[in-house]
């Protein structure tokens, strides 16, 4: 299985266009040691030819056009995305749809609940029937006794998939935000069904870690997670919001029960890498302390571009 990130920043990017905080203002006047990003998506495939694009992000344009592997090469209209899945409802993470309406129809695989909120607040999926059928809606029903559900999706073959329901949070404009139901976030549990084969558990929302979801991380090679937030109340120090990590649905990197703590009781093996990072991140700043904390610990932050196999 290869992965690709095309982005690696939370919604907003990196910098984001109206933030003068020490990152986005240090980066922007190049006088900080860092790199831009874009917003939250990665591509998957099984054949190098196929691409699942997870998540579907506002940068998408320039995302295709940085990546050869989902260029058009064989018809006059052609692209390497094969589907799309999306992992919320989150703005960063559905609104590239609207810019890929000239390639419907498109599968896209979603949870009901991701399908209610781009039916009514964000209506993605009636708008877009417009356009050549617009989107094929593929459910993704999590199962209530296990809240996960096994499936597979035919442009990647020998991948099989598992969605794993997350606590976390709703998207802002949802009915269900503060209350949200299975369903509204789901990690993916990726595995390559041939003996040996190598797993990936992706992951970029995440609020709080119960036993199973434990069992998930423990169980891939690699695990792909939220990387949002050094400190749970970085916005309000940083002084441009007032929502906390917890608020928003993201399990913040420091602290006793902080992410980075669940990520040290994974098996020594297990390859781990931040993705989904917020602009207010110190972990941003390559000469920053907290960053040289992630690298003594052997965790990687994804960058867009970044190319790897579990
Ligand atoms: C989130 O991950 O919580 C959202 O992407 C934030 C946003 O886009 O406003
Ligand atoms: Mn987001
Ligand atoms: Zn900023």
């Amino acid at each position: 299985m290869q992965i690709l990130v095309l982005g690696s920043a939370a919604g907003g990017g990196f910098p984001q266009w109206n933030c003068n905080c020490p990152n986005c203002h240090g980066v922007r006047s190049g006088q900080l040691q860092a790199t831009s990003r874009t917003q939250s998506s990665i591509a998957i495939s099984s054949d190098g030819e196929r691409w699942l694009l997870c998540n579907a992000s506002p940068d998408i344009r320039a995302q295709l056009a940085a990546n050869p592997e989902l260029h058009p090469k064989r018809r006059p209209r052609d692209t390497g995305i094969a589907g799309v899945l999306l992992v919320d409802g989150q703005i960063d993470h559905v609104t590239g749809l609207l810019s890929l309406r000239e390639g419907c129809p498109l599968d896209v695989w979603c949870t009901p609940n991701v399908h209610e909120d781009l039916s009514s607040g964000f209506p993605l999926f009636p708008m877009l029937t417009h356009w050549q059928g617009g989107l094929r809606w593929q459910p993704i029903e999590i199962d209530e006794g296990h809240l996960t559900t096994r499936f597979s999706i035919p442009s990647c073959p020998g991948l099989a998939f598992t969605a794993v329901a997350l606590h976390s949070n709703a998207p802002p404009y949802s009915p269900r935000r503060g209350a949200p139901t299975p369903g509204d976030n789901i990690g993916l549990y990726i595995e390559e069904d041939s003996a040996g084969g190598r797993s990936l558990f992706y992951a970029p929302g995440l609020g709080r870690l119960d036993e199973e979801l434990r069992g998930w991380l423990a169980r891939a090679d690699c695990v792909l997670v939220d990387g949002t937030l050094w400190d749970d109340d970085e916005l309000q120090r940083a002084g441009v919001g007032q929502a906390t990590g917890m608020e928003m649905g993201h399990l913040a990197l420091a602290g006793e029960e902080g992410l980075i703590r669940e990520l040290e009781a994974l098996p020594e093996t297990t390859r781990r890498i931040l993705i989904h990072i917020n602009n207010t991140n110190p972990i941003l700043d390559e000469t920053s302390s907290q960053r040289a904390e992630l690298y003594a610990r052997g965790i990687d932050v994804a960058y867009d571009g970044m190319r790897f196999e579990p």
